[in-house]
């Protein structure tokens, strides 16, 4: 199921950047393999672009403001502390809505070690030496979350802490449990609002110090 390991951070794979990214080499020097084209149309396992809508109200759950990227960052932190082995955290929202800060902030409360950036040429990175590892997925290009598991990663899944942006639409047959974090922008300015919504297991009692 997993392959050999990798230093932290290490990509699983490089792969096609998606037509929202910038062509390679224009933001990043580093050589590109060539592109293998696009991956075959999936629009079943596809989720909706959640760029094109507000998300959806989530009345009961906790809406938290975000006024700079430095609060979402803050919040990651926080979330750390709650979060668990095989935990999965599903991030949605708008392209630049924040869901790589908040990554970030996941992983220096975690402690992993590697520079938790945009797994923009890959599907996923692992982030070791925390306190548990994180698993950061760019669902975007998935067909499936499954394929996490075919991936050449140096740590287990149900060891680590998962985190998927636009993951919308995937997790939900895969996993019986998982955090939801909506994460809304306006139009301009730097504030966003974020809402933590538990599927399944125990996360009500685990969010409840959160909000
Ligand atoms: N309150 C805020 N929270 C998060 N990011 C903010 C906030 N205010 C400004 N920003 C800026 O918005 C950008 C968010 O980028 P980030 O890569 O985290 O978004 P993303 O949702 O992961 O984007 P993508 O959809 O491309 O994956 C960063 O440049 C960050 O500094
Ligand atoms: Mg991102």
């Amino acid at each position: 199921m997993i392959g050999p390991r990798h230093g932290p951070g290490k990509p699983a794979g490089p792969i096609a950047p998606r037509p929202r990214d910038p062509a390679p080499g224009t933001s990043d020097p580093a050589p590109r393999p060539p592109d293998p084209g696009p991956r075959p149309p999936d629009p079943a396992s596809r989720p909706p672009d959640p760029g094109l809508r507000p998300p959806d109200p989530a009345p009961g759950h906790p809406t938290l403001r975000l006024p700079t990227a430095e609060d979402t960052r803050a919040l990651g932190e926080r979330l750390a502390g709650v979060l668990r082995a095989g935990d999965l955290v599903v991030l949605n929202g708008p392209l630049g809505a924040g869901k790589t800060a908040l990554t970030q902030g996941i992983g220096a409360g975690l402690g992993v070690s590697g520079r938790v950036v945009s797994p923009t040429f890959v599907i996923a990175r692992a982030h070791s030496g925390g306190r548990l590892p994180l698993v950061h997925v760019d669902a975007y290009r998935l067909g499936s979350l499954a394929e996490v598991d075919d991936l050449d990663l140096d740590v287990e899944v149900a060891d680590s802490v998962t985190v998927v942006e636009w993951g919308a639409g995937l997790v939900e047959r895969l996993a019986p449990a998982w955090l939801e974090v909506r994460i809304e922008r306006a139009d301009d300015g730097e504030e966003r609002a974020a809402t933590l919504i538990g599927h399944g297991g125990d996360w009500p009692r685990r969010l409840a110090g959160l909000a």
